[in-house]
Formats: C-alpha cells, sequence, structure tokens
C-alpha cells in the first residue's frame, strides 16, 4: 500500500470518528431531559425537552391557530410566555410588536421547550376541538380548484360562525403539517363543512386535498378566526374575495339567505380570467331571490377571455367606483396580500375604521 493510499484511509477513519463523536455530542447536548410545562393555571404536565411548543400544545390537547402548519411565516400562533422561554429569535421578530415582546408574546412554533416553562394560551383558544371527518362529496369548480364536503364524525357537529376556517391536518410522517381552509358553507349546516381548495403546484397540503377521495378520513382542528358579522339588519356589508378569498363570502352570503337578512350586501369577486370565476351561476340565481344581495365581478388578465362583457382591471378599483361613502358599513376581506392591502387602503379613504374590516390573506 502506498504512503498516499494509506494517507487517505487514516484522513477517512478520522472523519468518520469524528463526524460520529460531533453527533453523539449534539444528541447529548441536545437532551434536556424532562420539563414541567405549565399552561394556565392547570396542573403542570411533564414532557421531553427538546420539542416545540405548539406540538406540544397539540398533544395536550390545545389546538391554537398556525395557520403555515408551524413554518414560522404566518404569526398566527402567539400565546404569552411567563417565564422559561429564553430569548425571543429573530424569526419571531418580524411578527411581534415592541408591546408584545415586553409582554412575553412568543410564536409557539419557534419556542423550544429546553426548562420548564409557563405559558398563558387564551380562553377562548381552549374551546377550540379537533374533528375526526371523511370525504363525502366533491367537485371541481375551476381548472384548479375543487370543492369539497366532509361529514363530522366525531364530534359530529361543528359551531362556527361565518367566515371562520379550519385546519387540515396533512397525514404523513414527522412533525404533524397543518394547513388553513376557510370554511365555504353556512353554520346553519352543521353536521358537514365545505372548503374550497385551490390546487398550488407542488404544494403539501392542497395536493393532499385535491387527490382525497369520497370516504376517505380527515382531520382536522377549528373552528378559527375572528370574523364576526354584525347582525344588525341595518348593518350593510362589503364583501371583497380574490381567488380562493371567495370561500369565506360563500359561507356569508349563504347564511344572509339562510337566515332570510335583509341586511344590504355587496360581494366583489376578483378573478384572473373568466374560467377562474367560481360559484357565478349560483351568485346570480341569489341576486334574484335576495333584492338587498348585489354582485360585481372584475377580471385582472385584461387580454384573456374576449367574450367576456364585464368589468376589467383590480378589484380594488371596482370597489372604489362602487362603495358609497356612509356609516355603520362592515368589510369582509380574503384574497392575496397585495388585494388585502389596496381594497384596504380604498375603504379607509370611504371613512370605514379599522374595526369594522375584517380580513384574512393568503
Ligand atoms: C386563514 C387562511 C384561510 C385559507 N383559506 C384557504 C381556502 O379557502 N382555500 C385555499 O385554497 N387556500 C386557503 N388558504 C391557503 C392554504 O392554507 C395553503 O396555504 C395553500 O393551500 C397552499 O398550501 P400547500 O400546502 O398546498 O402549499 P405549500 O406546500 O405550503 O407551498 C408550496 C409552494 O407553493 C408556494 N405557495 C404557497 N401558497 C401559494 C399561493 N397561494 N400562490 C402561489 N404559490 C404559493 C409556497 O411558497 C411554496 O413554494 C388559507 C390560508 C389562511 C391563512
Ligand atoms: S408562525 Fe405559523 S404556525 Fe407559527
Amino acid at each position: 500500500m502506498s504512503i498516499y493510499v494509506e494517507a487517505v484511509l487514516v484522513l477517512g477513519i478520522l472523519g468518520g470518528v469524528l463526524s460520529a463523536l460531533l453527533a453523539l455530542a449534539g444528541r447529548r447536548l441536545a437532551n434536556y431531559g424532562p420539563c414541567a410545562v405549565t399552561i394556565n393555571d392547570r396542573k403542570p404536565v411533564v414532557v421531553e425537552g427538546g420539542g416545540k411548543l405548539l406540538e406540544t400544545l397539540y398533544d395536550q390537547r390545545i389546538f391554537i391557530p398556525s395557520a403555515c402548519g408551524g413554518q414560522g411565516t404566518c404569526g398566527y400562533c402567539k400565546v404569552e410566555v411567563v417565564s422559561g422561554g429564553r430569548t425571543v429569535l429573530p424569526t419571531e421578530i418580524p411578527f411581534l410588536n415592541e408591546n408584545e415582546i415586553q409582554r412575553g408574546i412568543r410564536l409557539a412554533c419557534q419556542v423550544k421547550i429546553k426548562q420548564d416553562i409557563q405559558i398563558k394560551v387564551e380562553e377562548s383558544l381552549l374551546s377550540i376541538k379537533e374533528f375526526r371527518a371523511h370525504v363525502s362529496r366533491t367537485r371541481q369548480l375551476t381548472h384548479d380548484t375543487r370543492e369539497l364536503e366532509i361529514k363530522l364524525v366525531e364530534p359530529a357537529t361543528m359551531q362556527f360562525t361565518p367566515g371562520q376556517y379550519v385546519q387540515v391536518l396533512v397525514p404523513g410522517k414527522g412533525e404533524r403539517i397543518f394547513r388553513a381552509y376557510s370554511i365555504s358553507s353556512p353554520p346553519a349546516i352543521d353536521s358537514t363543512i365545505e372548503l374550497v381548495v385551490r390546487l398550488i403546484p407542488g404544494g403539501v397540503g392542497s395536493t393532499y386535498l385535491h387527490r382525497v377521495e369520497v370516504g376517505d378520513e380527515i382531520t382536522l382542528t377549528g373552528p378559527y378566526g375572528d370574523f364576526e358579522l354584525d347582525e344588525d339588519k341595518k348593518t350593510e356589508l362589503i364583501c371583497v374575495g380574490g381567488g380562493c378569498g371567495i370561500a369565506p363570502m360563500h359561507s356569508i352570503i349563504r347564511h344572509l339567505e339562510k337566515t332570510q337578512s335583509r341586511k344590504p350586501c355587496t360581494l366583489f369577486l376578483g378573478a384572473a380570467t373568466a374560467k377562474d370565476i367560481m360559484y357565478q351561476e349560483e351568485f346570480e340565481a341569489l341576486k334574484k331571490r335576495m333584492p338587498h344581495f348585489d354582485v360585481h365581478y372584475a377580471l385582472s388578465d385584461l387580454d384573456a377571455s374576449p367574450e367576456w362583457q364585464g368589468d376589467r382591471g383590480h378589484i380594488h378599483e371596482l370597489v372604489q367606483k362602487l362603495v358609497q361613502d356612509k356609516p355603520g358599513r362592515q368589510a369582509f376581506l380574503c384574497g392575496p396580500p397585495v388585494m388585502i392591502e389596496a381594497v384596504s387602503r380604498v375603504l379607509h379613504a370611504k371613512g370605514f375604521t379599522k374595526d369594522r374590516i375584517f380580513y384574512d390573506e393568503f
């Protein structure tokens, strides 16, 4: 054996030993041992250290909002860490203001349990449940969007308000993956819920929900969200949906129909092309049955759908043109962040205060 080959062999063995030692050290260092987790004024639970707070809460049947599935990109999973949370991580900073940092607010998906920890979770979140369910019906709404009807099994019913959403568990190994989907059916139907899911190429959650078939089991948690419909019949509603943002608007409008509400409601729907518009026939039929309801569409792709006779442009331009400046109204917006930003700007200029605008962006 040449001296060169020997040197390569020795270096290879040394490299192997070193990486084994590093892996062992990593495992030992990451071994935080048993840690006591105290949630509100409950009895502490002891868990093996090293896990994420979000996962630990789930194991304790506490289903806090986590719309991005723990990726640290939605900022929904806020809890108050009273002690034991260590320092705020750079990944949390974009979602926390100075006041929240002072109060110990943290993103549960970013906090690792490394010592005894005491946290406070809002009482309202403790009523969120996990549901076993199965797919009871599917329907293709457009070329890339599917409607799913989901039959709740255990618990068998869900109480929600129009505009709220659920989080669907995407089956798989490793960390639990959840994705948020707005409920598109009205609360009067409480034993099934409907979802409208647009397929994102390569997307984990949307691909799963485009593949499930009737009879397949689904696990979800909910309901989440702070859409709060003012039931006063004089309060006029402005609903604006872009793309799949139609889902919560569909729930609100079907709720108005079911409750025979006389509330004035105007729906603005933005879509890229005519073939992306959802529920058009249904809304046109509702318009005839509900004298206080009106709907307007705008296509953002100016060159597509040459047969289209209606408005073109961005939906906020139509809102700007048609919404009158008068008090006592509520607005519900759902769609991509740029749409929410543009429509909110228009509505603020028309006298809507922040507390009268509810939105979910995705
Ligand atoms: C409150 C709330 C309600 C929601 N309601 C609905 C709903 O009713 N219907 C619905 O279809 N979705 C809804 N969403 C979005 C949904 O939760 C998922 O984010 C979406 O389905 C994509 O998830 P995925 O797992 O398929 O893609 P991921 O695996 O998360 O992403 C795959 C890739 O696609 C990119 N990507 C993710 N989203 C988009 C997008 N919208 N456009 C282009 N690229 C994207 C990602 O950056 C990534 O590169 C809602 C989100 C929130 C926060
Ligand atoms: S930031 Fe989305 S779950 Fe934590």
